[in-house]
């Protein structure tokens, strides 16, 4: 039986590939230009690196890890986001004895046991990028100017920046028990998960998708009417430092992201084009995730923006692919030699060249070099080599020319790069 991929786990072909470097490419640029460096982090942590971090008591925990015993007994998963294992890293390798400021970013796959759909899958990829160690409102101001700065130079349009506070560990416990009271009268309508979320943890109820519970919860308070003075300058001060750097956002008090950790600012940018999972991109503050972990006190913001989601969203006009600049047709044993030569020297000068290892028919080597959509086709053939000579066709225009070969390299330059 042909074996296949597991099911969520995908495939990313040479066709799509370039989409993937050009948007990471971008992120390199934007993000080490914000100066931000790059992080490499394990996919496998300990378990409880998650469980603490990102709250016992939420799908990602309670139902999405891909957790398992390894042979010496130990409890490990494979890592359904990254901020938790760049909060580990930074706190392990003491970042902060260098400076207390800690700009970094990763790119890789996660992993979440969720029902695979349309933009949500159990091995997807994200660009991360958080700062540790500042809890002055103008950082979380930078990170989502800076993830919109990207966003739109790989060419989204039509985005919508969503912005929320969630309070801190003095303001939501308050809240919490509003929402508790509120939901206990109508905790009929809710589904069984809910049911015990209203106990555990009230507030990932926003997140369910069942309807009676959207509408058990559609006239619920609002955390941001809860929020106390401190947690309220904050936000007026990422607003007002968002405005100042012309960022339209929309205040969606509903939004509460899925993850336990955060406190105060929460955001998240949608696109409409996207259809049930709109997000491109989510994060926020979360000053308490480094105590979770058992670390020192120490403040962090971030964002991760869904890979898949993002090239899905891609302007369609752009290519992306990038096909050969030269084909070279060799006709005989003696050219074939000479075009094996020559490519070596050519792909040392940077140009894309491929041949025929066949010695096919210069019929079928020309169908080839069309299929290939290469640029400029080198015919070689055994009377014109005797004379260092050899015929230069540009596939565009049709038009051809006899070249000599030793100027080869120096004319395709002058004609491509
Ligand atoms: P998140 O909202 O769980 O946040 O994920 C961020 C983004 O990853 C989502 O907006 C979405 O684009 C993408 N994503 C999530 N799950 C899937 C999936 N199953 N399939 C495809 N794409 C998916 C976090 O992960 C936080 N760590 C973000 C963060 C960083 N907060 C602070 N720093």
């Amino acid at each position: 039986m042909e074996i296949k991929a597991i099911r969520g786990f995908n495939d990313i072909l040479p066709d799509e590939i370039g989409k993937w470097q050009f948007v990471e490419k971008n992120a390199r640029e934007v993000f080490e230009g914000f100066g931000f460096s790059e992080i490499r982090i394990p996919i496998l942590e300990r378990t409880e690196l998650f469980s603490r971090g990102i709250g016992e008591a939420t799908d990602i925990v309670e139902k999405e890890m891909y957790t398992f015993t390894d042979r010496s007994g130990n409890s490990l998963t494979l890592r359904p986001e990254a901020t938790a294992s760049m909060a580990r890293a930074y706190l392990e390798h003491q970042l902060y004895t260098f400076d207390p400021v800690a700009k970094l970013y990763c790119i890789g796959p996660m992993f979440r046991y969720e029902r695979p759909q349309k933009g949500r899958y159990r091995q997807f990829y994200q660009i991360d990028a958080e700062v540790f160690g500042v809890e002055n409102p103008m950082v979380d101001a930078e990170v989502i100017v800076m993830l919109v700065r990207f966003l739109r130079r790989v060419g989204l349009e039509k985005l919508e920046l969503q912005l929320n506070t969630l309070g801190d560990r003095n303001c939501r416990p308050r809240y919490r028990e509003e929402l508790k009271r509120f939901l206990m009268n109508k905790s009929f309508q809710l589904c069984e998960d809910c049911q015990r979320r209203l106990q555990t943890n009230p507030l990932r109820i926003f997140d369910c998708k069942v309807e009676t519970c959207q509408e058990a919860i559609a006239d619920a308070p609002k955390v941001s009417d809860f929020v106390c003075s401190e947690c309220q300058k904050h936000f007026d001060k990422v607003k007002e430092y968002l405005e100042m750097a012309g960022l339209e956002y929309i205040l969606n008090p509903r939004m509460v992201r899925g993850l336990d950790y955060y406190t105060r600012t929460a955001f998240e940018v949608v696109s409409y084009q996207l259809g049930s999972q709109n997000a491109v991109a989510g994060g926020g503050r979360y000053d308490n995730l480094f105590q979770e972990i058992g670390g020192l006190e120490i403040p962090g913001i971030g964002f991760a923006v869904g890979m898949e989601r993002l090239v899905s969203l891609l302007p369609k006009d752009k290519v992306f692919v990038s096909y050969p600049h030269l084909f070279i047709a060799a006709l005989g044993e003696e050219p074939l030699k000479e075009a094996y030569r020559m490519i070596n020297q050519l792909h040392l000068d940077g140009i894309r060249a491929e041949l025929d290892y066949e010695g096919k028919s210069l019929k079928s080597q020309m169908r080839r070099a069309d299929k290939l959509k290469a640029r400029y086709v080198l015919i070689l053939g055994e009377d014109e080599l005797k004379r260092g000579k050899a015929a230069l066709r540009n596939m565009g225009t049709k038009s051809q020319e006899e070249i000599s070969i030793d100027k080869l390299s120096e004319i395709l330059k002058s004609k491509i790069l």
